[in-house]
């Protein structure tokens, strides 16, 4: 226990440091342009990771511009440290049963002196209600109507990879029905490794369980870091960068949406996914499982997730007769975002045609394409000026709401593992201390200090009129944050002050 004492310590400061050093980034103008920047299979830029569908930026390739010594540094000393002093420990008992008692315990004094402790979601605060769930907070997002009154969780898609021994394997469907007279859904059965489980039989709560374990490791690994990072938000730098000329209006838009996104992703990729970090020591999977799973899902990828209203519809939740709180203000997040991304471009595309014939515009479709596993649903044959605003919102909505809902709003569930265990044991053990320190510790690196959305960035402008259509976005998101704010809060309650620009450190 003393080994575990000065790992725990070690770890628990480490983390504190970088939570204390962070300092939101500052983003200069766009820099004259160097080489392109020719994405790769990740085998190919991390040797260790065996993945050839995900492509990433050699780190070779990390433009100068955006590179940041001191960080670089920092996480090759902490990836060193995960072989040389790591804060996995074998057989350590299992966290404490009483909620509190384990998060006090994980969440030291240290921590606290930069972040507040999670609350508690009313949704946990006695069994977990997964109606509820299913229209508020983060799971919201996996909601599909079957037909008629019959909705559902469908995480299927995590059965048949490598876990580690002793665990319950995650393919789960949770099957709702409607209560049209309440305007809310009911979880009615649960389809997982227990067999398949109807509310109120024995068994109902530990499936429960496992569907909130395959909801929050699927939230963690597909949702938040193969989808926003790896995909939506690398892609979107690497063509924005490549194409956009550093005094193109589009680039000057979206350029604190990009900014630092290849070596903050570069370091992030590895302190998660090497063998030995987050994802394998703390989730389901083994190291070859997890790869597997990051491999397969990499290409079922839609970027229509990132257009609140457009993916409610496909996913039939859009005014399907019950409340969807979680939706609404994501709606209302988007159409900000919609608006601001037509008035900007209105400035420099009012004519007809002149989207289609700006060739760099055609380029950046077409290498947005080229990267994004089925596409961006816009071509540079077909584009023009609606298409083009609505893409640019779904972009500035996936690395600023899309990141926070799936990254830092579940500092407020995924530590409370009485209600969603990180792994559901065979034996029904709860967690070990060192799985669970280590779920605090990287889920507190999600709250590290970065640039807000909430920013004046019309330095970046190219004149007066773009600039004060920067400013204008900043008015709409500070009235849309008042406007919130005369109703209740509640821990998923996601505000326009809470947002960043972008999905770096
Ligand atoms: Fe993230």
């Amino acid at each position: 226990m003393i080994m575990w004492f000065l790992r725990r310590w070690f770890w628990n400061f480490f983390g504190w440091l970088k939570m204390s050093l962070n300092k939101p980034l500052v983003i200069p103008l766009p820099a004259g342009d160097g080489t392109p920047i020719t994405p790769v299979p990740l085998r190919e830029a991390v040797p260790q990771l065996p993945i050839d569908t995900i492509l990433v930026c050699d780190p070779a390739q990390i433009p100068r511009d955006e590179f940041n010594k001191a960080q670089m540094l920092v996480y090759k000393l902490q990836i060193w440290l995960y072989s040389a002093f790591s804060p996995m420990q074998a057989g350590l008992p299992p966290i404490d049963a009483d909620p509190v008692r384990a998060l006090n315990k994980a969440y030291t004094w240290l921590h606290r002196t930069r972040f507040a402790p999670p609350e508690l979601p009313a949704e946990y605060l006695g069994s977990p209600d997964l109606g509820s769930l299913a229209v508020r907070g983060p799971y919201a997002c996996y909601l599909q109507r079957l037909g008629d009154d019959r909705y559902e969780w469908d995480f299927s898609s995590l059965e048949g990879y490598e876990l580690h021994d002793g665990l319950r394997p995650l393919g789960v469907k949770v099957s709702f029905e409607l209560n049209r007279q309440r305007r809310m859904l009911q979880a009615v059965r649960i389809d997982c490794a227990l067999g398949a489980v109807e509310v109120g039989q024995p068994g109902w709560e530990q499936a429960k369980k496992l569907a909130l374990c395959a909801a929050s490791t699927h939230l963690s690994l597909v949702r938040h870091f193969n989808g926003v990072h790896l995909i939506g938000g690398a892609h979107l730098a690497v063509a924005t960068r490549n194409q956009l000329p550093p005094a193109h209006p589009l680039r000057r838009l979206l350029w604190p949406y990009v900014y630092a996104t290849q070596q903050s992703n570069d370091i992030v990729t590895r302190g998660q996914m090497l063998p030995g970090g987050d994802f394998e020591t703390t989730f389901s999977f083994t190291f070859d499982g997890m790869c597997k799973l990051f491999e397969d899902s990499y290409a079922d990828y839609r970027l229509v997730v990132n257009d609140p209203e457009c993916d409610a519809k496909i996913r039939g939740t859009w005014q399907a007769g019950f409340v969807t709180p979680s939706q609404d203000i994501q709606v209302a997040l988007f159409e900000v975002m919609h608006a601001h991304a037509r008035d900007y471009l209105q400035l420099y595309y009012a004519e007809p045609h002149a989207v289609r014939n700006d060739a760099s515009i055609g380029a950046w479709l077409d290498q947005l394409n080229a990267l994004i596993p089925n596409g961006v649903g816009v071509l540079c044959s077909d584009v023009d000026f609606d298409s083009l605003a609505r893409l640019v919102a779904r972009f500035m909505y996936l690395v600023t709401v899309q990141h926070e809902l799936l990254g830092s709003c579940m500092w407020h569930y995924q530590l409370w593992t009485h209600r969603q265990p990180v792994r559901v044991y065979l034996n029904g053990q709860r967690e070990p201390r060192d799985v669970y320190q280590r779920l605090v510790n990287a889920n507190y690196n999600l709250n590290v200090s970065r640039r807000a959305l909430m920013h004046d960035f019309s330095y970046l402008a190219l004149d007066a009129p773009g600039a004060a259509a920067m400013q204008a976005f900043q008015r709409s998101l500070q009235e849309l944050q008042v406007s919130m704010e005369r109703s209740p809060r509640a821990v998923w309650t996601l505000y326009p002050g809470a947002l960043k620009v972008n999905i770096n450190a």
